[in-house]
């Protein structure tokens, strides 16, 4: 049941804490009877203002969730539904001390975000950004043989850190490149892996092999800087290094320098610190570096998927049933 019995008869209210949020899901929620509070834009001071009494909370921002927006909501609050695949920005400790349940939408943006990390990796390696400048600049050449060429991905080498929902796609979709090897690392080997031929190695071997390096992590006090000055030393020249991850898991000074150095041959960033990415920023003048505003899962079918699920966790959290996608159980 969505009615909670008060002193009178009243239906539970789930706050989205940001209006662009797909109507479909929306509707479904009211269809379903809820009471729906949407914040203006999102702001964390208006999120305050109007969190008080909310009993489910629909968190579609990157905005820190933490004890002071669990505070101002209230001992009433029972449900966080996150709308992202990432939840480095939700303290897991404070929920679980109120007995709060969450879920985030891993899995339904596997493909979107595989997508980019395949082009990002082809867009880096073929020197996308250079290229697009040399138009510009009225600096294009013409018959001169090994103008502009870039990394092969037919018969490379892949190196996936973190083979987790996202990390699996890429490998998939590299295979129809015809590539030599795929490599991964992470906590433990996988079995499905296995089977489809790609090879668990410890980091250094897949650094020291790997001309295309994919970041698919979660971004957590393990990663943080996990990308680092020796990291990118281990890399191949010629590699090119791509995050679809978080920002924070790269050493973003050391990335940079390795770039103008030529320790390794470029990069394709869909996060990177800080987003927004201020328009002057260095990255942005780099002429191996592809970036793209943290798009990865931006498809409409992703979008609405992503929303159709927070929606779907957020009843089933309020009305007491397993949730499909918990943070933690
Ligand atoms: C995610 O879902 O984690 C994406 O990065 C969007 O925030």
């Amino acid at each position: 049941s969505i009615w909670i019995q008060t002193a009178k008869m009243e239906k539970l209210t789930v706050l989205i804490t940001n209006p662009t949020v797909p109507i479909v899901a929306i509707k479904e929620m009211e269809e379903k009877g809820y009471n729906i509070k949407i914040v203006n834009k999102e702001d964390r001071a208006e999120i305050l203002q109007k969190l008080p009494g909310t009993h489910g909370l629909w968190w579609a921002s990157q905005l820190k969730l933490d004890k002071e927006i669990l505070d101002a909501a209230g001992p009433q609050l029972k449900m966080i539904g996150v709308m992202s695949a990432g939840y480095n920005h939700v303290s897991l400790d404070e929920l679980k001390k109120r007995g709060i349940k969450a879920s985030n939408t891993p899995n339904v943006l596997n493909d979107a975000v595989a997508d980019v990390a395949v082009l990002l990796s082809l867009a880096a390696g073929r020197r996308m950004t250079e290229a697009r400048w040399a138009i510009e600049n009225n600096q294009w050449v013409n018959n001169e043989w090994k103008w502009m060429v870039g990394q092969d991905v037919r018969n490379s080498t892949i190196g996936i850190i973190g083979l987790g929902g996202i990390g699996f796609t890429t490998a998939r979709r590299f295979k129809g490149f015809d590539v030599k090897d795929i490599l991964y690392t992470g906590h433990k080997e996988k079995k499905e892996a296995a089977e489809l031929g790609y090879k668990f190695v410890d980091l250094d071997a897949l650094l020291a092999a790997s001309d295309f390096v994919i970041v698919a992590v979660p971004l957590t006090a393990e990663t943080q800087g996990f990308c680092d000055a020796a990291f990118f030393k281990k890399m191949k020249k010629n590699a090119v290094f791509v995050n679809i991850s978080r920002g924070p898991v790269v050493d973003q000074p050391a990335l940079i320098n390795a770039l103008k150095t030529g320790e390794i041959f470029a990069a394709g960033l869909d996060v990177m610190t800080p987003e927004p990415l201020p328009p002057d920023h260095e990255l942005l003048k780099m002429p191996n570096v592809v970036v793209l505003p943290h798009i990865a899962s931006a498809t409409n079918h992703t979008r609405d998927g992503m929303a159709i699920l927070t929606m779907q966790n957020l009843h089933r959290g309020l009305t007491g049933q397993p949730l499909l996608t918990p943070i933690f159980v």
